[in-house]
């Protein structure tokens, strides 16, 4: 798992007046809106005896530790209040939580878990249909019990429709199949591919009619280490496009916010059938996905046999490597062998700026420029 990127941490309609932990990269964070209704992610640990901070309350912009009541400030995390000190007391300069980048969009709130500076952030996936006229929107989350790197490069993956999708009207037993040759494409923070193929009429009565001559054009991308665009092109007037925020919960667990903008039948009636078309596909994944060997892609593509077909998964690895080289990856193993005995944080930018931090730094597979060589 990666640092330094955008992550969606908890659909908006689901944070009201109370805080709520969320797991995201194996690390547990507090969500909470402020007096004017602002959400904030901070680290979950508070850093005076480690205290759980999303079981305690939002009191004015700050959330209120339930131990000892220490208070932590939502929008850069600092200590406001320590009431074992006293009224008019000051909290010491190491009595503060990381504090992340916060932005709500699409419906989502999205957190950057990272140290990087505003002008250096991998953007937040763009949904360019949002809020367009002729276009209808829907949202779906789901939970997938499975590393999400599996996830992107399943939706990177043109070759396992056909076997894994029969709800499309595929079957996996035409004689006439191939997948062409894929001529991908690299974009802003991330690579993608659109193919166009003979496609069979889709099954749903009512998604019945919207294909020309069977022609249909798709394809899919990653934007980081864990947003996705599938876009179907069923004819050149009806299009769909789907935005994929999958979050990593840890290595083996993910949280998977679907939104999908479409341009033709945009009655909300049809969202209805379109969400429960979406779900079946996406459950269809999901079985196939949960069951892979190992649960995590190989650590060598020596381990794996590639073709032609497998072409954007590769790029999509080549990227990773450079992020790894970044010092952006998380030694997840690490973290875990010493999660018993020790607290680690996702760097906040704050730590570029600042030392005398009490909770360590989570550890990265490559040194890259973190945190620690930046402010130490
Ligand atoms: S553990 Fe949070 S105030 Fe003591
Ligand atoms: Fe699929």
């Amino acid at each position: 798992m990666y640092m330094n990127f955008w992550y969606a941490a908890e659909l908006s309609e689901n944070l009201t007046d109370r805080p709520i932990k969320v797991r995201m990269l194996g690390f547990d964070f507090v969500l909470f809106r402020d007096s004017s209704g602002v959400a904030h992610c901070l680290s979950n640990i508070c850093v005076h005896r480690g205290a759980s901070l999303a079981h305690g309350k939002v009191k004015g912009d700050c959330i209120e530790c339930p131990y000892h009541g220490w208070q932590f400030k939502g929008e850069d995390g600092t200590c406001t209040k320590i009431p074992s000190l006293g009224p008019d007391s000051k909290a010491p300069a190491r009595a503060k939580i990381d504090a992340y980048p916060t932005e709500e969009r699409y419906g989502l709130i999205f957190a950057f878990l990272g140290d990087l500076p505003e002008a250096e952030r991998p953007p937040i996936m763009a949904v360019e249909e949002w809020g367009k006229e002729n276009w209808a929107i829907t949202t779906q989350g789901s939970v997938w019990k499975a590393n999400y790197q599996r996830s992107i490069e399943n939706t990177l993956d043109p070759a396992h429709t056909e076997f894994v999708h029969p709800s499309m009207g595929y079957q996996g037993d035409r004689d006439d199949y191939d997948v062409p040759d894929l001529e991908v494409v690299d974009k802003d923070w991330g690579t993608g591919v659109m193919t166009t193929f003979v496609s069979p009429d889709l099954p749903h009565e009512k998604m019945k009619g919207l294909k020309g001559e069977g022609q249909m054009e798709a394809g899919a991308g990653n934007h980081g280490t864990s947003a996705t665009w599938t876009f179907l092109h069923f004819s050149p007037h009806a299009w769909a496009h789907q935005y994929g925020f999958n979050t990593p919960v840890d290595e083996k667990n993910l949280r998977r916010f679907a939104i999908q903008a479409r341009n033709f039948r945009t009655d909300p009636d049809m969202n209805d059938i379109i969400n429960e078309r979406n779900a079946a596909v996406s459950e269809q994944d999901r079985v196939v996905i949960e069951r892979l060997e190992p649960a995590l892609t190989p650590l060598s593509p020596t381990e794996e046999v590639m073709v032609k077909s497998d072409a954007v998964v590769v790029r999509f690895r080549e990227y990773l490597k450079e992020w790894e080289k970044r010092g952006w990856r998380i030694d997840s193993a690490k973290v875990e062998a010493l999660r018993e005995e020790k607290a680690f944080a996702i760097p906040s930018p704050a730590r570029r700026r600042s030392k005398g931090w009490a909770i360590e730094s989570a550890p990265t597979t490559s040194p890259g420029l973190t945190t620690q060589t930046a402010a130490e």
